[in-house]
């Protein structure tokens, strides 16, 4: 049996940082994960910080083959989709994603974590990200509606038991600024077929247009998947930091190219009011398997 990192379900939290690391050099790999395999989060009852560690998959692989599943690719290339729509990829080695109740904490911590990687990884991309009006992107709609109880997420986020790499999960993260000029100038009943959603309940539309966002991403299609999203940014540039977590990495890539207009020719709508700056892949290992590393 065993066990998966803590910080994909705990739920709540307002204050994040993605931290993304590239290795300084190849071979260094094990110490790369055994550095970040040995942070240790303040243990204070009330004050605590949320880790989730990942790796490239084809580091991770590298690094502990016994313990890697097969098939799962890093974001390797660019997604090119229709009308000239890209989704570009900016794989890295290691994510460290750190949660808290507020920033100051997970402020010091991923001070700390960057010290100690350094000589052995250097950060490459960092984004903060918050909480905002409790559970909405910065299209003011609610994000996770669709997302399975914390009671059936484990099956839909984690590889089973008795497989490779058993408890971890392919983590897809995504940073998605908005047009927020041009997404505003739009009435609500139309930001609504966009969405698929009503905008205050979050009820789904009843005839949701084909190229509405959760059309593209319908889950009774491609799988179901586990979603963190997060808004980031400040007043001027903004958007949403896409986390989503599954034991199968084709329902995202599945879900992306749909999105890209890839799957039948039809571009989510929401890609005219967004576009991905970022696009990565990484396995979150199970807690075994991280601590074998220390
Ligand atoms: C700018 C980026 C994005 C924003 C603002 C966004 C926002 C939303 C919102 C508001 C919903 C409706 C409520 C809900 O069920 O959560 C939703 C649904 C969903 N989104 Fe996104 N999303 C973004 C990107 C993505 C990406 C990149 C994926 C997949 C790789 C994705 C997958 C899904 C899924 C699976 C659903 C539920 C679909 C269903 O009803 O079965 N989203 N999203």
């Amino acid at each position: 049996m065993h066990t998966a990192q803590a910080g994909i379900f705990a739920l709540g939290t307002s204050s994040h940082v993605y931290l993304e690391f590239d290795l300084v050099d190849e071979k260094q790999c094990r110490d790369l994960a055994a550095a970040a395999a040995a942070i240790r989060e303040p243990r204070t009852t009330t004050g605590g910080v949320n880790f989730v560690i990942g790796f490239r998959p084809e580091l991770w692989q590298k690094i502990v083959p016994e313990q890697a599943p097969t098939g799962i690719e890093g974001f390797n290339k660019d997604i090119e989709g229709v009308e000239g729509f890209v989704m570009p990829a900016t794989q890295y080695d290691a994510l460290v994603w750190m949660s808290g109740s507020a920033y100051d904490v997970v402020f010091d911590m991923a001070r700390t974590m960057i010290r100690d990687l350094a000589g052995k990884a250097t950060l490459k991309e960092e984004t903060s990200s918050w909480a905002y009006r409790h559970d909405r992107d910065l299209t003011g709609f609610v994000d996770g509606s669709e997302n399975p109880t914390l009671l059936d997420a484990p099956a839909d986020a984690l590889l089973p038991d008795g497989v490779p790499g058993a408890a971890g999960s392919v983590l897809l993260l995504q940073k998605w600024k908005h047009r927020t000029a041009e997404w505003e100038t739009l009435p609500v009943a139309k930001q609504e077929l966009v969405m698929g959603r009503t905008k205050t309940e979050s009820i789904e539309l009843e005839n949701k247009p084909a190229d509405s966002h959760v059309a593209r991403t319908d889950q009774d299609k491609f799988g179901n998947i586990f979603r963190r999203n997060m808004p980031y940014g400040n007043v001027d540039n903004h958007g949403t930091v896409f986390v989503g977590f599954s034991s199968e990495q084709q329902r995202l890539t599945k879900m992306l190219e749909s999105m890209a207009g890839l799957v039948d020719g039809t571009r989510d709508a929401l890609t005219r009011y967004t576009q991905p700056l970022t696009g990565a892949y990484y396995f979150v290992p199970s807690v075994e398997s991280l601590r074998e590393l220390r």
